[in-house]
């Protein structure tokens, strides 16, 4: 049997108290229900919520498939794609991988690159140059279809891939993942023939790591996603609706968060031990941000990657204004395992430690940080992962989701939606130039 992921709210719930919890906690079951009924905001866009149970053998081969194709005919592989549509296949890649994928001279899997992420010009030309003369793929991947960052680097990418590889190779090498009929990417698929995957309608980006926009690319580093939606569907056993409180690791966190919100701790700092969590944090940045940023409320999500941080934010977490509450996810095994060695000379003082692990450093300072926060003033959430592999971060991936959309539901905001991401393609539009926009380009120019 797995040991799962765990929650520890011991260092959080004594700043609120009993009563404020209870107030959250007894609203879990009715949100929890509304997520599983479609009786809440957002009911639209509920298809995540049964993901790892639902996805079928065939469609887990066929993933499987065809990142087989794209492993044994390329050195790198692109992943295109923006928010939802690339942080959580970043998120666990950067997790399973080495920290120095980069330099492994004999790879057994092509290097997974990201674009149109950003429009950074330097980015994508310092990319073209890096893939000039190398085997690459593309997975190109937007619900939308339509969303201008993706879109631009696709192009471009496309383009440079073409000429490389000829129209037909090319054609063999890219994969798009988008919507069923809607956008220009499918319309752009259906043109060339290119092998396609679908977002379902009633799954949002930020909730689609569990479908092809992150099993694929998870699937092309070399990486379990049997194990990853295994994980995931433990989850969802574990925080289905039904479950108590008590027993509801997800229900918790929602309820404890909101608690610490109402009580004036705006912020939720996301900590982590391991830089491979890096990018761990940028997704539920995104999933939390996104979902809870509404009506002119929601915490703000930040992260730390400790103990490098403790060496520049840890002075503000420490003495500065008390509205933080802190989140720690704390990896218990290590793969591999370092010791320290005995040094006669002794001159740095460490032979205290000769023998221990490095593993034993990093757990103390864990241990010390959070004792510190905790006196300091700071809340401390602490989510234990047995392990850092595809099981434990399936677990985590579902969970996060699963919390996000109880806590929405507390916080009474529609978690699925993303109004507010519109304001600034509007203006960006309008100052292209962009046919359509004429009346907002006249507008935006006397602000000028
Ligand atoms: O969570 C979301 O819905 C967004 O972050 C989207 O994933 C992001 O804007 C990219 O959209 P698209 O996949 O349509 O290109």
């Amino acid at each position: 049997m797995r040991k799962d992921i765990s929650l520890d709210l011991s260092k959080a719930a004594g700043f609120v108290g009993d009563e404020a919890i209870k107030r959250y906690a007894d609203k879990t079951a009715e949100c929890n229900a509304a997520l599983h009924n479609g009786s809440g905001k957002g009911s639209d866009f509920l298809g995540w919520l049964n993901l790892p149970k639902e996805i079928t053998e065939g469609q887990l081969s066929e993933i499987e498939e065809s990142a087989s194709v794209l492993r044994e005919s390329c050195e790198a592989v692109v992943v295109i794609g923006i928010g939802g549509s690339y942080l959580g296949a970043k998120a666990v890649i950067e997790a399973l991988s080495s920290s120095f994928d980069w330099l492994v001279r004999e790879r057994k899997s092509p290097v997974v690159l990201y674009a149109g992420q950003n429009i950074g010009e330097d980015y994508i030309y310092e990319l073209q140059e890096l893939l000039k003369g190398r085997k690459f793929g593309i997975i190109s991947i937007s619900k939308s279809g339509t969303t201008t960052e993706p879109a631009l680097a696709f192009r471009l990418l496309k383009t440079q891939l073409e000429e490389q590889q000829g129209v037909e190779e090319a054609r063999r090498l890219i994969v798009c993942v988008t919507d069923k009929r809607r956008g220009a990417l499918r319309t752009l698929a259906t043109q060339e023939g290119y092998k396609t995957f679908v977002i379902e309608d009633n799954v949002g980006g930020r909730y689609s790591v569990l479908t092809p926009v992150g099993l694929l690319p998870i699937a092309v580093a070399g990486f379990d996603i049997r194990a990853l939606v295994e994980g995931a569907a433990r989850m969802q056993e574990r925080c289905a609706d039904g479950v108590t409180y008590e027993d509801n690791m997800a229900a918790q966190y929602a309820a404890v968060r909101n608690a610490l919100y109402a009580s004036g701790k705006k912020t939720e700092i996301l900590v982590n031990f391991h830089p491979k969590l890096h990018y761990v944090s940028e997704w539920w940045k995104q999933l939390y941000g996104e979902s809870e940023g509404k009506e002119h409320k929601g915490i703000f999500p930040a992260s730390v990657d400790f103990t490098t941080d403790l060496h520049s934010m840890g002075q503000w977490i420490q003495e500065g204004e008390r509205t933080i509450f802190e989140t720690v996810i704390s990896v218990e095994k290590m793969r591999h395992e370092v010791r320290i060695p005995a040094n006669e000379a002794n001159l740095d003082g460490l032979n205290f430690l000769s023998g221990r692990r490095v593993d034993e450093v990093n757990k103390m300072a864990e241990l010390g940080t959070m004792l510190a926060h905790v006196d300091g003033g700071v809340p401390n959430i602490k989510i234990t992962m047995p392990e850092l592999d595809e099981y434990c971060l399936g677990e985590l991936i579902y969970f996060f989701e699963k919390a996000c959309g109880i806590s929405g539901y507390l916080l009474g905001i529609n978690p699925f939606d993303q109004p507010g991401v519109e304001a600034y393609k509007k203006n960006m539009f309008a100052l292209l130039g962009k046919p359509g926009y004429e009346k907002e380009t006249e507008e935006i120019k006397k602000r000028l």
